[in-house]
């Protein structure tokens, strides 16, 4: 019998398959309720047997096994051993074809892995562990198999059919079915499996590839939604010609499709020449979609087009190598949007992604190295460290090499490792190989976690003009690893003069420099430096780390106003009003007047009046820090004390800077066609944000304005902005415009979702009892994830004084919610219990508050292995730490024994009985907390 546990996979246990799949043959017949899905490998062994033939065994979840057979012969049950996660043949020959037929049922499939039914859709996901759901297979990513695949289906329900590789022919069946096969000659993992059947709209276009190939492309989506596809069909153009400018990566096969699903558990999957997407991440038209919005498909459809080299042809030889394949398709995307679009303002974002998302991991007990060492469930390694640090990580190879360098590094990577399984080790080696290099010190980043801190100290010595600056490392521990090795870090510095100019760095004038910090502390020395400089580091953000330099107000004001890098000058904004909102939140809990820095305000108001500013770069420099990075930076989090600091400086803003915020609003309309340059999403980002602010200003005129422009907006960007000023107001037309925006748009289910996060994030009083009614709503559902997201997910992770009310409903709601939607799709259940578990740094009365929903979620004796991991590493937390009134050891079996349960394991191996409840209770988590997040795509 097999043991249901859910154990810890380390990645020094790799050990190479003992055989080795070359051809799948699948067919899948798919009816109604079932299909028939019939698996025919070539399978050679890949050990020495003169001594002993080891078992084949193949990986099943959830399966329904119907026959096997062994190079035509029916296999007796005595002859192969089935369990709940296994199927095993204890000797099979050296070379053999192996006959698998399953049956399974798409439409009973709500975790929405494996092959399901989406609204009408018959589609895949198959990573992470997904083909197993569909056949029994040794389903891990370096076994790469040619695949064929047949699919047959009523003709009439499922027109288009699809899957990996070029199409080979259709045709016709009896009883008014077809079939249509398609062939893929790159062998790949199963992760990379993909099938599609549904009645489905759909654009085409083609690309000449830079050898002169024809590829055919298409966009599939629902009826009546094939207008919408024409942005993702424009990115996916620009992406596959970016990939041959940029990495000489050219396509490989004469098709290459994409289809939007409805249900989908993440953004999209990069499934070889069959990408299948979130339907949020292609969907577009200046009516249903914001600027924000087209920004992220374009990324993501790069992002997953990206991956065809990234990935598919080089891929991953386990699981804890993911960010080989993540962090440099992060890298890629990102470096795709900057050269589309302003690199500075695509830095300012993805930097604030990092820092919002992974550096509090990074921090926290949940702390993992881009290469994690272990894990229990894989899905929890789709973390921000993985791939966003990741991305990072690859960056700075890019800068301490020079970009020509770190091409001639990938070129070799791919010429030496293409339809390889490869390790980051393999990346690493290939950068010092083409460029006679030792990169042995920093591939650190590769196994320390943690964000150093770095501290940056000038000293200026007029008589002899010099500056020192002398830099150091630091880096906490995290769970794991006390000690941490001094990394290299490089660091791009510039020094401003009194008038802000850059002052040169050496005799060739070059005005910035990247200095490389390899030791714990070390001081560089610049000569012939005229006057005392202000000092300008990180630039770029060249490595992802925490800078502490301490500014004076003046020196924050001057790199606000100067400093030629765009990326630092917005930094030096952020840090500047986060500095002063933490004492606004002190003044706040001393029950002092909070004051808002007068000079920052000012600055902004000079951001607003300068012309010649990148207009999307002002729209960020314009928004505050969240309350979350400022939350971040206190050891005990005041949530309503941050909320309000924030709403004051706001507020201030808003008086103080009403004539320049009218007058830039004015001067930033776009009139005329909707268009998605960066020049006009600046203009309507800076317009916005303007209105934004306007609209926090209680002037009965100023408050008529964000009516207004909800019902004469011509686009999405605007109305959507529009209503959210409105939504976060008192203003008498909220409830009129709420039912004016559901009217308009009850047919665009994306529309909706936004309508249901709107009112869920508003920080109100009511809201709570607004989101449990529209959990009855006719546009919520509980079997879609992006209405769970939109709704349950953006107030428990985008409403802090809601979700943190002192009286514990928040934490309630979310525990009530989850326990609910564990049943029906674990992953997208354990995601969102992130929130609930993050209990570490609030007040002792909410702390307890959040670990008695926590004890409830756990004594739930159906609880997934998915969610039990985040919940019980949260409590196992508490207890490492002696929390009192933490469930003790005692207490966790305890509330087991005291379920109904009846002491055996329950089937599915998603599910996890009593006796394994109380073993994993003893397991002592070093990856506590994991948030599998993706800013789009994972
Ligand atoms: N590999 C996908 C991406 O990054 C994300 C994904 C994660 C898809 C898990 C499916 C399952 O693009
Ligand atoms: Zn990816």
């Amino acid at each position: 019998m097999s043991d249901n546990k859910p154990q810890t996979v380390y990645r020094k246990d790799y050990q190479k398959p003992d055989y080795q799949v070359d051809e799948v043959d699948l067919d899948f017949d798919i009816h109604d309720d079932i299909t028939h899905v019939t698996s025919v490998m070539n399978i050679h062994s890949e050990h020495d047997r003169s001594g002993n033939v080891k078992p084949l065994v193949l990986d099943g979840d959830e399966l329904n096994l119907v026959s096997l057979k062994i190079n035509g012969k029916t296999l007796k049950p005595e002859d192969y051993i089935l369990d709940d996660k296994f199927l095993t043949i204890p000797n099979p020959p050296e070379k053999f074809k192996l006959e698998v037929k399953t049956d399974v049922k798409q439409k009973e499939n709500t975790q929405l892995q494996g092959l399901y039914d989406s609204d009408g859709i018959i589609c895949t996901k198959c990573e992470t562990e997904g083909f197993r759901r569909i056949t029994f297979f040794p389903d891990r990513p370096d076994v790469m198999a040619k695949y064929t695949t047949t699919i047959r289906a009523d003709k009439e329900k499922l027109p288009v059919m699809l899957s990996n590789g070029n199409f080979k022919e259709e045709g016709e069946l009896e009883d008014g079915r077809h079939y249509s096969k398609w062939v893929d000659p790159h062998p790949k993992p199963s992760y990379l499996f993909a099938v599609v059947a549904g009645k489905l709209d759909h654009v085409k276009d083609n690309f000449k590839t830079m050898s002169g190939k024809d590829v055919s492309l298409n966009i599939y989506c629902e009826k009546g939604k094939g207008d919408k596809c024409d942005y993702a069909m424009d990115s996916l153009k620009r992406s596959m010609k970016w990939d041959e400018e940029k990495f000489g990566r050219e396509y490989d096969l004469d098709i290459f499709n994409i289809v939007a699903v409805s249900k989908f558990n993440s953004g999209a999957c990069e499934n070889k020449s069959l990408n299948v997407f979130n339907d949020a991440l292609v969907l577009a038209n200046p009516e249903t979609a914001t600027d924000a919005n087209y920004k992220k498909i374009e990324s993501v459809v790069g992002h997953e087009y990206f991956h065809n080299w990234t990935g598919n042809r080089v891929t991953i030889k386990q699981w804890h190598d993911l960010s080989l394949k993540e962090g440099f398709t992060v890298y890629r995307d990102q470096e795709f949007s900057s050269d589309e679009r302003s690199r500075a303002v695509q830095r300012i974002q993805d930097v604030s992604d990092l820092r919002a998302g992974q550096f509090p991991e990074d921090a926290g007990p949940s702390a993992h190295p881009i290469r994690p060492d272990s894990y229990i469930s894989v899905r929890n390694i789709y973390t921000g460290t993985v791939y966003e640090k990741g991305a990072e990580v690859i960056r700075m190879q890019e800068r301490l090499l020079g970009k020509e360098k770190f091409r001639k590094g990938t070129d070799l990577y791919f010429k030496r490792h293409d339809g390889k399984a490869i390790t980051c080790d393999d990346f690493v080696k290939a950068m010092e190989d083409a460029n006679s290099v030792d990169l042995a010190q920093f591939k650190r980043w590769y196994s320390q976690a943690g964000t150093p801190d770095v501290t940056a100290k000038g000293k200026y010595d007029a008589k002899t003009k010099t500056y020192e600056l002398t830099l150091s490392q630091k880096t906490p521990a995290t769970p794991d690893q006390p000690i941490k090795k001094d990394f290299v870090i490089p660091v791009e510095v510039g020094l401003l003069d009194k008038n802000g100019k850059d002052m040169p760095l050496d005799i060739e004038g070059k005005t910035s420099k990247v200095l490389k910090l390899t030791k714990s502390t070390q001081t560089f020395k610049f000569e012939n430096v005229e006057e005392p400089p202000v000092l300008s580091a990180n630039r770029g953000f060249t490595a992802p780390v925490n800078m502490n330099i301490e500014y004076s107000d003046k020196e924050y004001a001057h790199l606000m106003a100067h400093d030629s890098d765009l990326f630092n000058r917005w930094d030096a904004g952020q840090q500047y009003a986060t500095k002063n909102m933490l004492q606004m939140v002190k003044d706040i809990q001393k029950g002092k007047e909070p004051k808002p820095d007068e000079s920052y305000i000012k600055a902004i108001g000079s951001y607003l009046k300068d012309d010649k500013l990148d207009k999307e770069f002002v729209a960020e420099a314009m928004v505050l820090p969240s309350e979350k990075y400022i939350a971040d930076q206190m050891d005990v989090i005041d949530v309503d004390a941050i909320h309000k600091a924030r709403g004051v400086m706001q507020k201030a803003i808003s008086v103080e800077l009403k004539d320049e915020l009218l007058a830039s609003y004015e001067k930033n309309q776009t009139l005329g066609e909707y268009s998605y340059d960066t020049e006009s999403m600046g203009k309507r980002g800076v317009k916005n944000t303007s209105l934004a602010y306007l609209s926090k200003n209680d002037e009965p005129k100023l408050q008529k304005m964000m009516v207004n422009q909800y019902y004469s907006a011509k686009n999405m960007t605007d109305r959507d902005s529009a209503i959210r000023f409105v939504v976060n107001s008192d203003s008498p037309k909220r409830k009129e415009i709420l039912d004016d925006f559901y009217n308009r748009y009850k047919d665009e289910s994306l529309v909706v979702d936004k309508w249901l996060s709107m009112q869920a994030v508003a920080p109100r009083a009511d809201t709570l009892d607004k989101v449990k009614e529209l959990m009855n709503h006719e546009g919520f559902a509980m079997d879609n994830p992006n209405k769970v997201r939109s709704l349950i997910g953006a107030f428990s992770a985008g409403n802090p004084v809601c979700f943190h009310a002192k009286d514990g409903s928040g934490y309630e709601f979310l525990a009530d919610q989850m326990i609910k939607l564990d049943k029906i799709n674990p992953q997208v259940a354990a995601k969102m219990l992130t929130p609930l578990s993050r209990w570490k740094k609030l007040d002792p009365e909410r702390q307890e508050l959040m670990k008695k929903q926590l004890t409830r979620i756990i004594n739930d004796p159906e609880l997934s292995s998915n969610s039990y991991e985040v919940v019980s590493k949260s409590l196992a937390m508490a207890k490492d730490d002696k929390v009192k009134g933490f469930a003790k050891d005692g207490d966790v079996k305890g509330f087991v024994s005291g379920n109904k349960g009846t002491g055996e394991l329950a089937h599915s191996n998603e599910k996890i009985g009593k006796i394994s409840i109380v073993k994993q209770a003893k397991q002592k988590s070093n990856m506590a907390d994991l948030i599998p997040r993706r800013k789009m795509g994972r």
